[in-house]
């Protein structure tokens, strides 16, 4: 029996430099993806996935994240009065139960290594998800989402899990590459990862997408990395160390990821999601096709 995965890590403390001057006082997780924030689309995931405690990694300004997933007293007595009992369940079924989300500071910004060591404590030894807000996953035809594939890889192998997806040769510059053996199936065991290796030199197109599970012993190596690519400590960095130790296996999720920490992938998350929608999608179909595109 392998150790449950019961908690997962939310990096949220980012300053969002990229969407200025949206997220001059809105942080980036919570722009929404049609009438979502980014954050919650995440969670849900994680939600979906088993996930029961979740420990978001904050920053400064960041304090309406909290507010999100706490009751909002006000509105609640007003839309009660009202009689809008169904936008009250909404509202409830978004909630995380009381107890369920834990907050830590990273107090400077120096890297995504960083921010995961800050979670150390709250985690404690046991193996947990990681999900980065930036990229939003939609399922594949099983239904299932990202976290959940990585947990089920994770059910059979054990070790540690990264999911990952097949990009163009000009794109993998921009994220962490894993190394791929001869196997070429749903779920492999990983060779190798460098994060953002020069352009021509990538060992493979898979990227790193942003949902990982990973053993405890990551603290440990995080802890002593050294300063990686853009003078930050990478999560990559301390993934290398702990992988000369540990299993890690990729797995080519079905579905499609979303970096909204771009604009082009947020505006192609909002889309993609409003054209899911049944009471959105028929409707902006017919606007997009008025278009001149
Ligand atoms: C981070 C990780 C990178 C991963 C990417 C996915 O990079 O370091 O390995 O591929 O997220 O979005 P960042 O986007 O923070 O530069």
């Amino acid at each position: 029996m392998r150790k449950p995965i019961r908690k997962a890590v939310l990096p949220v403390a980012g300053l969002g430099t990229r969407f200025l001057p949206a997220t001059k006082a809105v942080p980036k997780e919570m722009l929404t993806v049609v009438d979502r924030p980014i954050l919650q689309h995440v969670v849900d995931e994680a939600r979906a996935a088993g996930i029961e405690k979740f420990i978001f990694v904050t920053g400064r300004n960041k304090g309406v994240i909290e507010d999100h997933f706490d009751i909002a007293y006000e509105l609640d007595d007003t839309l009660r009065r009202r009689g809008k009992l169904q936008q009250i369940e909404a509202l409830k079924a978004d909630m995380l139960p009381e107890g369920a989300a834990m907050f830590t500071r990273q107090q400077a910004p120096l890297g995504l290594g960083h921010a995961v060591w800050c979670a150390r404590d709250l985690v404690g030894r046991e193996p947990f998800a990681l999900l980065l807000p930036d990229m939003v996953t939609s399922a594949g035809p099983r239904g299932d989402q990202c976290l959940a594939q990585c947990v089920e890889v994770y059910e059979r192998f054990g070790g540690n899990v990264v999911a990952v997806e097949e990009v163009s040769p000009e794109e993998t510059q921009y994220y962490g590459i894993v190394g791929i053996g001869e196997d070429e199936g749903h779920a492999f065991e990983i060779n190798g990862m460098v994060e953002k290796p020069p352009k021509g030199t990538a060992p493979s197109n898979l990227i790193i997408s942003g949902r990982y599970i990973l053993q405890p012993e990551i603290f440990d190596f995080l802890e002593n990395v050294e300063k990686g690519f853009g003078g930050e400590i990478q999560l990559t960095d301390g993934m290398i160390e702990l992988a000369k130790r540990q299993f890690f296996h990729g797995v080519r999720f079905d579905g499609r990821s979303y970096d909204c920490g771009s604009k082009l992938g947020f505006l192609n998350a909002n889309i993609a999601f409003a054209l899911m929608r049944e009471d959105l999608g028929p409707q902006l179909r017919a606007e997009l096709k008025k278009l001149d595109l």
